[in-house]
């Protein structure tokens, strides 16, 4: 996965809210996938790009990315 320097992508741009703050609310509601989160936080619900970090960020816990992941489909 090609790396850029200088991106930081670290949240839902649509939804205003931080990468941080759903791993938190993930690991306070115990969510471990994109359906479960968005039933305790509001997210992810206009162009979906975040969903593959949140994706990631849910199975390893990053919450600042570098590098840009491609839709997988799943939306
Ligand atoms: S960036 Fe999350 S819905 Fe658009």
């Amino acid at each position: 996965m090609r790396r850029y320097a200088g991106i930081c992508i670290n949240r839902c741009i649509c939804s205003r809210v931080a990468f941080a703050d759903l791993k938190r609310e993930a690991q306070a509601h115990g969510a471990g996938t994109i359906e479960e989160l968005q039933a305790v936080r509001e997210f992810g619900v206009n162009c979906r790009l975040c969903h593959p970090y949140v994706r990631r960020m849910l199975r390893d816990g990053t919450t600042e990315f570098s590098e840009i992941i491609p839709a997988d489909g799943r939306d």
